[in-house]
């Protein structure tokens, strides 16, 4: 299939190009020894034990060609394993950032701990199978961990063939997302009838509509929820940097903004894990500390959404 060898060859091309710029690539190296205990929730249908904050990569890693930015790309990364991050998302939608996925794991080396979450996203029921291996040769891995309809685009014939791969051993969850609240209804009718390992839907700290329904419905049927947007795309840090965090965010670690957003996703205990999308090392490292420190309690999270609200 053309689409498939265009993946390759254009991370082939990124590397050489990075080669003949004399870029300074991250050595290959060994993981496991060097990871920090993070928390984890276990996903619902196999127990399997998952970091509860993973890494996206829509706009942030759609960098084209641009070697520094490809180089930056891995870096985050790097930093986002050596914190103890596991779970990528990615999607066929999200421009270049399929090859800048390869490219960073061509560049750490294949013991990299990667749960790697892409999705299907074609309007086009024959094309589905075509287009997740393109996507898996972009990323360069020989199957996904999970596989996800994005946005219920053709929901019915995707997720039989994701049913049908399943089963196959070709991919090891999957689920549908959305991140559009006028869909719910139409989300919570497919959690209810068909058989979901994972949901994603948006979630944070403004954007509450799936505590009242789909929350509680995921943890009765046993599904695994990534929560996507936690900052909805930074607008959140913009809209509370200039504002003070209150002292109390003290008492569950919360150092900054971004820190006090990501833990009030998390500490909800219907999700599983949440995936801030970032272009910098630094904040992929605060974003993963959320992960080690305590999380606040249901009367804190009360405490922290009326806080916002009052600002
Ligand atoms: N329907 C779907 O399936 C769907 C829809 C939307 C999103 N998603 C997934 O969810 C992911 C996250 O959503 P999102 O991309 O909308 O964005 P987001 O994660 O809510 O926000 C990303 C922005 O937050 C900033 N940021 C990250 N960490 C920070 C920190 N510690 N301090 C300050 N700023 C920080 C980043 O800027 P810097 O680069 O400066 O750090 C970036 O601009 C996507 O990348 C994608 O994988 C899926």
């Amino acid at each position: 299939m053309s689409d498939t060898h265009s993946g390759i060859s254009r991370r082939r091309l990124v590397q050489q190009s990075l080669a003949l710029a004399g870029a300074s690539l991250l050595p290959a190296r060994s993981w496991p020894e060097t990871r920090p205990a993070v928390r984890t929730r276990a996903i619902p249908s196999t127990g399997e034990a998952m970091p509860i904050v993973g890494l996206g990569t829509w706009i942030t890693f759609n960098v084209g060609n641009d070697a520094t930015l490809l180089n930056e790309s891995a870096a985050v990364m790097a930093a986002f394993f050596e914190a103890g991050g596991r779970m990528i998302d990615s999607s066929p939608m999200y421009g270049s950032s399929q090859d800048t996925l390869g490219f960073g794991l061509d560049t750490l080396g294949s013991s990299t701990p990667v749960f790697s979450a892409d999705k299907v996203w074609t309007s086009n029921a024959n094309n589905g199978a075509g287009q997740i291996e393109h996507s898996q040769q972009r990323w360069g891995v020989p199957r996904f961990d999970l596989l996800q309809v994005h946005n219920l685009v053709a929901w019915e014939p995707h997720l039989r063939l994701l049913r049908q791969m399943k089963a196959a051993g070709e991919v090891r969850y999957i689920g549908i997302t959305t991140s559009e609240s006028r869909r719910h209804a139409e989300f919570e009718n497919v959690m209810h009838g068909q058989p979901l390992d994972f949901i994603q839907v948006s979630y944070n700290i403004i954007n509450r509509d799936i505590e009242d329904r789909i929350l509680p419905l995921a943890m009765d049927k046993g599904i695994a929820v990534i929560a996507n947007r936690p900052f909805q795309q930074k607008q959140l840090i913009h809209r509370f940097e200039g504002k003070p965090l209150p002292a109390w965010a003290s008492e569950f670690e919360a150092e900054n903004w971004a820190q006090f957003l990501l833990k009030y996703v998390i500490s909800h205990p219907a999700i599983t894990c949440t995936i801030p999308a970032t272009t910098r090392v630094d904040h992929v490292r605060e974003n993963l500390a959320c992960a080690t420190g305590p999380l606040p309690d249901a009367n804190q999270r009360e405490r922290m959404a009326a806080y916002v609200r009052s600002l």
